[in-house]
């Protein structure tokens, strides 16, 4: 059998499958593709994109992570929202995700171990994609990630800090308002934009940035209360402090948990 051939049965395997768990599904939650209406009342995103070179500063077991050696630039942590696990019933399979994987590889892979980064995808598909799904154009694993990956590429937070001049460094720092500066004509200034730092043996070093988007993905979002808040690795991820100086760690795959020792 040709490995077309196979492919093409397994997809129409695949599709069975999950043609048949769609109708054995809870009722109350699942008729067809749609999820209730009542996890739909979220109004903001908030794409939460992560500096690599320091987020395995403090993380309690530091032997835990692990930088893949492609990786050189911003990852996504993720697309988080008010609701949180809507709906178990929408399985994901790392075949759904196929023809994405290797630009979710590069651009969302997991930095820890312990998570193969389909663990990861697969973890935030439930926690934050499940709720996002009531929307049209995020109604899939595959739109859902689609669009994660397309924000990426708009908040493109590398270009913004090297446009700026800003450069990863151990030994340089920058003001915490030439940073806000630097990010401002990428993710705006919008009070709901957040820059994260980590405090590194009393340095503040950045780590995070969360970027408000409305449910039509416009930079933004008004209803405040509503914006998805994310469960920070470790206690130490903070707002970077004004009036500070803060590092832009370089990332270090060798040992990413003392890039600047
Ligand atoms: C799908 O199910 C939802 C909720 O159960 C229902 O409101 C909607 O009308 C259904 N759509 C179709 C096309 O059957
Ligand atoms: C720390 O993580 C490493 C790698 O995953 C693991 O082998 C080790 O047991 C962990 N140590 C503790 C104290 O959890
Ligand atoms: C990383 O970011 C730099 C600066 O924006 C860019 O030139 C480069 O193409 C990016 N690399 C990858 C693998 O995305
Ligand atoms: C500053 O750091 C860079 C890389 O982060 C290094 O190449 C350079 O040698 C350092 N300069 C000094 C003066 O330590
Ligand atoms: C997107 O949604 C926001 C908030 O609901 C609204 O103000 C804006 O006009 C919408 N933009 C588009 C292009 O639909």
């Amino acid at each position: 059998m040709s490995g077309l051939l196979m492919m093409a049965l397994l997809t129409v395997l695949t599709l069975t499958l999950e043609s048949d768990h769609w109708t054995a599904g809870p009722p109350e939650k699942i008729q067809n593709h749609s999820i209730s209406p009542r996890f739909c009342t979220w109004q903001c995103l908030k794409l939460t994109l992560q500096w690599p070179g320091s987020f395995c500063l403090g993380l309690k077991n530091s032997s835990q992570c692990r930088i893949p050696p492609n990786i050189q630039n911003w990852t996504i942590h993720g697309l988080p929202l008010k609701a949180h696990t809507c709906c178990r019933c929408w399985p994901i399979f790392h075949s759904d995700l196929k023809e994405l994987d290797p630009e979710l590889s590069q651009l969302w892979p997991s930095l820890l171990k312990t998570h193969s980064s389909f663990l990861f995808w697969k973890d935030e598909w439930i926690k934050h994609g499940s709720c996002a799904a009531c929307v049209e154009g995020m109604n899939s694993p595959l739109l859902y990630f689609q669009i994660c990956l397309k924000l990426r590429e708009r908040f493109d937070i590398d270009r913004a800090l090297e446009d700026a001049g800003i450069k990863p460094s151990c030994n340089q720092s920058y003001q915490s308002d030439e940073v806000k500066h630097a990010l401002a004509p990428v993710i705006g200034d919008d009070p709901g934009v957040q820059i994260q730092c980590i405090n590194e043996k009393g340095r503040e070093v950045l780590v995070q940035v969360k970027i408000p988007l409305s449910q039509n993905l416009t930079l933004g979002c008004l209803h405040e209360e509503d914006q998805g808040t994310e469960p920070q690795p470790t206690q130490l991820w903070h707002p970077c402090p004004h009036d500070s100086h803060i590092f832009y760690f370089p990332i270090k795959h060798d040992r990413p948990h003392q890039p600047c020792d």
